[in-house]
């Protein structure tokens, strides 16, 4: 995998997502760099608009566009809100690609996921393995958008010699994690449930599942200097996943947030809810030819995830 220099420098960057977890990690990131960053609030833009995506495009006209928006959430979320993730997703990643092609970016990053890969695909999952067999059913809608977005990606570079590229990356946690009690993620959702054990004082905590499944789990600001790092050296219609590639038992990762937290009750497990697949890790062998690699330990990561989750309750919640 061969390194394609791209100078950032100088540059107009439009972050695509500025207020989610990884928007706001890239933001953080990106202020290291001597680019001009570009936001629009979705009061403004609505993504899925296409003639505000479209007029904001023509205007602005940014150089360099981080695809960081999406519509995200849990497998409760993912299952139930079907419609909403399949069209918000494929709206989203349409208008963003056609616009930046049609005003001028020089360069695209899209944001895919590792849900894009097959249910009973091999692990650790390797790029080529997108569209070799059918997907969690759970999470298909989503999915299927993700997958259109890489699709667009690499259409526009084949027909008009765009430089847009697509990265995968795996579980992420951190700052501006989405907390809510049924709509978020594995991460947030067991350091909210530890947290509010601790605080009440209750005896048990239920994990959901076995704890048998292992998990890879990303702390965000590695995801955005990982995002930064493509972003100047990567050009190709090739994936690239992002993770750690490394993995933990779901049982062992509660255990470690619990003490982070500080929790020290009991940990039981519901096995009358689904595990999912048993094992989903990122094969990130390009990733290391490209010469990157994750720095921030699960412990570090998960300390200041768990910081910056009480700094969340310090501020007051708007009517
Ligand atoms: N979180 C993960 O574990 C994970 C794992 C793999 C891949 N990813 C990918 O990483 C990207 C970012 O995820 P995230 O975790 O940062 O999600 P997030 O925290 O939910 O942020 C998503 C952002 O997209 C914006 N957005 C959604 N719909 C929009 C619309 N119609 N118009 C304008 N803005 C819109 C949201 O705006 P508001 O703030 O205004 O709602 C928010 O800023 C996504 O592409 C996701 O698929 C995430």
């Amino acid at each position: 995998m061969a390194s394609v220099p791209f100078e950032l420098k100088g540059k107009s960057v439009y972050v695509a997502g500025h207020r989610g977890m990884v928007g706001s990690a890239l933001l953080r990131r990106l202020a290291r760099e001597d680019v001009k960053l570009v936001t629009v609030d979705r009061r403004e833009v609505d993504l899925c608009n296409q003639a505000q995506v479209f007029d904001w495009f023509a205007r602005v006209r940014p150089q360099v566009v981080f695809l960081a928006a999406a519509k995200v959430g849990g497998i409760v979320a993912n299952n139930t809100l079907r419609a909403e993730f399949i069209y918000d997703n494929i709206a989203i990643a349409a208008n963003v690609i056609q616009a930046a092609h049609a005003n001028g970016a020089e360069k695209l990053m899209f944001l895919g996921s590792s849900c894009i890969y097959p249910k009973l695909a091999a692990q650790p999952l390797r790029e080529d393995a997108v569209l070799t067999g059918p997907l969690e059913p759970t999470n298909e809608p989503y999915a299927i958008a993700k997958i259109a977005g890489i699709k667009m990606a690499e259409a526009y570079r084949s027909q008009y010699g765009s430089d847009f590229i697509s990265v995968m990356p795996t579980n992420l946690y951190g700052p501006g994690d989405n907390y809510h009690p049924e709509l978020s993620h594995v991460v947030a959702a067991l350091i909210r449930r530890f947290h509010e054990a601790k605080e009440s004082g209750a005896r048990s905590v239920v994990v959901w599942g076995t704890g048998t499944p292992r998990r890879e789990f990303l702390y965000v600001d590695d995801m955005a200097d990982a995002c930064v790092h493509l972003m100047k050296t990567y050009s190709g219609s090739d994936l690239i996943n992002i993770g750690t590639g490394e993995d933990i038992a779901i049982a062992e990762f509660a255990r470690v947030v619990a003490e982070i937290v500080g929790y020290r009750g009991e940990i039981s497990y519901d096995t009358s809810r689904p595990d999912g697949t048993p094992r989903k890790l990122l094969d990130v062998s390009r990733l290391d030819k490209l010469g990157w690699r994750a720095t921030t330990s699960l412990r570090e990561g998960l300390e200041r995830a768990y910081e910056a989750y009480r700094a969340t309750l310090l501020v007051p919640t708007q009517a």
